[in-house]
């Protein structure tokens, strides 16, 4: 299924029995696509966020088992090393529970051959570039109705369109639905420190789409909601909870905060895929803490004294009492 994205279509794919997928650490400069043909390639990919993004990690765990099928053919590996290197995929990042759970879905296919797999982990990207579409919608719906027609500010905080999730995105996905409906003035997208996820990413994205956006350092997000210069805040989620808690990029938590000051909306954008009954609040989700250098260091120049200590958490818990709603293809929960 195409994505209908044009370049965007290429975000990740699977040509002769290996994975293609655009390198996300090279834009907005390059478009480079590479070809992962191994297990090791892939987990490098998704640790450096080469891949990135709750649903596109879902769908990369997924081709993943199909790549690791194809490299057990090729080497001759026994099924312990097959089940082992399909683990190090799924725990390659901890907090996104898309990653886990396609990877695992895809596995319990194993027994029924390799065609089998390939065939269900393509099932698993086609079902995203849906599932977003109709996310897309039904967030635009929930916007208008909590907001008015508008045309709205819409802020928004990491990268949530196509190359985070496929089709249209997540929080992204209801930007462009708004902008469809004539219902968007224009979007405020924060940097996304440390790795610049909005202002690489989600800028560049908005660019392709040619829809109007002001980019923000992420220490001005709150202020700027608190002057009302945004109507709503919708962001996307790595895992929400039985109770409603919200995992997702750090910084999220401080918009979900000024968002309630103002009384603004604040809106979860997020596939079903990305609610995980098993975890029973904010407090049991594994939030990622990444390396100090992405924060003591600025695009590989050190940016603090040496030695310096970080405390570089990927992401953040916004409890469900701040969330005005999180909208999914099925659903609107209000926790
Ligand atoms: O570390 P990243 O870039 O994978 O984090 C991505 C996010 O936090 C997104 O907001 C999230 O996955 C929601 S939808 C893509």
């Amino acid at each position: 299924m195409s994505n209908g994205n044009g370049v965007l279509d290429d975000v990740i794919g699977w040509q002769d029995g290996h994975i293609t997928a655009i390198d996300q650490t090279a834009l907005p400069h390059r478009l480079d696509v590479l070809h992962i043909t191994t297990v090791d390639q892939l987990v490098d990919a998704i640790v450096r966020l080469v891949v990135r993004g709750a649903p596109l990690l879902g769908v990369a765990g997924a081709l993943g088992v199909a790549l690791a099928v194809r490299q057990a053919e090729r080497e001759g590996w026994d099924s312990a090393r097959l089940d082992a290197e399909i683990k190090r995929i799924a725990d390659a990042r901890p907090t996104a529970v898309n990653l886990r759970r396609e990877v695992l879905a895809i596995a319990a296919v194993l027994p029924d051959g390799a065609e089998a797999v390939e065939a269900a982990a393509l099932e698993v990207r086609d079902t995203a570039i849906d599932v977003s579409r109709r996310l897309s919608e039904r967030g635009a719906d929930l916007l208008i109705e909590e907001c008015g027609a508008g045309p709205l500010k819409v802020h928004t905080h990491c990268n949530t369109g196509a190359l985070a999730c496929l089709g249209w995105g997540t929080a992204l996905g209801v930007i462009r639905a708004l902008r469809d409906r004539g219902a968007l003035a224009h979007v405020i997208a924060d940097e996304t420190r440390p790795l610049l996820q909005g202002s690489r990413l989600t800028a560049w994205e908005l660019g392709q789409l040619g829809i109007e956006h002001y980019l923000v350092a992420d220490g001005a997000g709150p202020f700027v909601i608190s002057q009302r210069l945004s109507d709503a805040v919708v962001v996307g989620a790595d895992r929400v909870a039985a109770n409603g808690d919200v995992a997702n990029k750090i910084g999220t938590y401080s918009l979900a905060l000024a968002a309630r000051r103002a009384g603004v909306p604040f809106v979860v954008s997020a596939p079903e895929s990305t609610i995980d009954e098993s975890t029973a609040s904010g407090a049991d989700i594994p939030l990622e803490l990444r390396a100090d250098e992405e924060v003591t260091s600025f695009q590989g120049v050190l940016a603090a004294p040496e030695g310096t200590r970080a405390l570089n958490y990927a992401f953040d818990v916004t409890p469900a009492d701040l969330v005005t709603a999180i909208v999914t293809e099925n659903r609107v929960i209000r926790p």
